[in-house]
């Protein structure tokens, strides 16, 4: 049946997950999401050979994680600029005595051995096997103004995926040809195709997602758990916080800064929202409140932006894989008017958690003059959270 050789394209810098680094690095459940899908090749007795492709500031992190989970590969090497530079790169350091190529995004760990099987199999017939899924949404072709020109008939729509897979000598050829011809393809079919050569499309699977944004990073441990067996919960915790008003202080409420000639009295930035909002996360998930997690005898908390702490409050929560689903929050002040500064505090407290500004919802109320709000001594928040877990 003959021998594969497997690149794995992890040179990117996942721009659009937005963590500041390449987003192959980041945990998924524990494991380095390259780790994970470097090992989806080491036991087939088919692969002879494994390389990774990866950006040179990347190299030595990825050399060291590779060792650290003790992965068998058998280069690493530096990609470029476009993915399709990277693999033709990959391809360059291939051995030439193997018949097979198999090419993959690092950034989709949740390829199943089966597909990856199925590839193998079929492409000793057809020599260039891309693995795909039925879309399933409607797409529209647009122009320049965002004006639909056409809809495509659905059912002759695929989304495609990786692996790729190739014969070699055709796969060779292909990015030969591409450079030649200056062909450009966000995938490694679509140089065969332009040869004239038949791709043929294997079912895939829609976990095999790439995980590129945030959303999918948290999408991805409830399909790993999934495909692990595990199962999902749901898990609700309340928050309520109060703060004396004072003079002299910047009041900020939901991570943004309110124009209004009192601030909150507090060891952090003493924003009530944030901190009531932490209360519920950490009641959701078990874990206490936020005294307990940032006692304020700590002189490492005092003036600290409690939007920083909500960061460390998500990395607690994801590090148990939980994941916030939504979040209903009360503000309780006489004054000032806070609904034109609802929307920003959504967007600011959206951001850090890492979900949809639509999953969270503010409202703000005074008590008509009533009790310690309505005189204006201090202001209170109410949370109330749901959170996703797995079991
Ligand atoms: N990739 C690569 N070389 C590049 C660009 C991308 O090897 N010059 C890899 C990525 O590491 C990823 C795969 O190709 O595994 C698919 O690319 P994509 O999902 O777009 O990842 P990034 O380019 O890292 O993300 P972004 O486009 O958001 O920056
Ligand atoms: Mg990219």
């Amino acid at each position: 049946m003959g021998k594969a050789g497997v690149i794995i394209a992890a040179a990117g810098s996942g721009t659009r997950m937005g963590f500041g680094k390449n987003k192959v690095l980041l945990p998924l459940l524990g494991m380095p999401i390259l780790i994970r899908s470097i090992k989806k090749f080491t036991s087939q007795a088919w692969v002879k050979e494994i390389i990774v492709v990866v950006r040179r500031e990347d190299y030595s992190e990825i050399d060291n994680l590779i060792k650290q989970w003790d992965v068998r590969i058998d280069q690493l090497i530096i990609g470029g600029k476009r993915r399709q530079d990277s693999v033709a790169l990959g391809l360059q350091s291939l051995s030439n005595d193997i018949e097979w190529v198999f090419i993959h995004d690092a950034a989709r760990p949740l390829v199943e051995s089966r597909v990856i099987n199925d590839a193998y199999t079929q492409v000793q017939k057809y020599q260039a096997i891309g693995v795909a899924v039925p879309v399933k949404d409607t797409i529209k072709v647009i122009n320049n103004e965002q004006v639909v020109e056409n809809t495509p008939n659905r059912a002759k729509l695929w989304a495609i995926q990786t692996p790729q897979a190739f014969s070699y000598s055709l796969i060779k050829q292909a990015y030969q040809q591409a450079e030649i011809n200056g062909w450009e393809g966000t995938d490694d079919c679509s140089l065969v195709e332009n040869m004239g050569f038949p791709v043929k499309l294997i079912a895939g699977s829609y976990s095999n997602i790439k995980i590129t944004t945030k959303e999918d990073l948290q999408l991805a441990k409830v399909l790993l758990k999934m495909q692990t067996g595990g199962s999902l919960v749901m898990k609700s915790g309340i928050g309520y916080d109060v703060h004396r008003l004072v003079k002299e202080r910047q009041l900020i409420l939901g991570g943004v800064k309110i124009d209004h000639p009192c601030g909150l009295a507090g060891h952090s930035d003493a924003d009530v929202v944030t901190h009531a909002l932490m209360d519920s996360l950490l009641g959701a998930a078990g874990l206490g409140d936020i005294g307990r997690h940032f006692p304020d005898t700590e002189p490492e908390y005092q003036g600290i932006s409690s939007i920083e702490l909500l960061k460390q409050v998500t990395a607690k929560l994801s590090s148990l894989n939980y994941q916030v689903n939504n979040v209903d929050l009360v503000i309780i002040a006489q004054r000032p008017k806070l609904a034109p500064y609802v929307e920003r505090m959504r967007s600011v407290l959206a951001e850090v958690l890492g979900i949809d500004p639509g999953n969270i919802n503010i409202k703000a109320t005074t008590t008509e003059g009533l009790g310690f709000c309505g005189r204006e001594e201090g202001i209170a928040a109410f949370a109330c959270a749901t959170i996703l877990g797995l079991s």
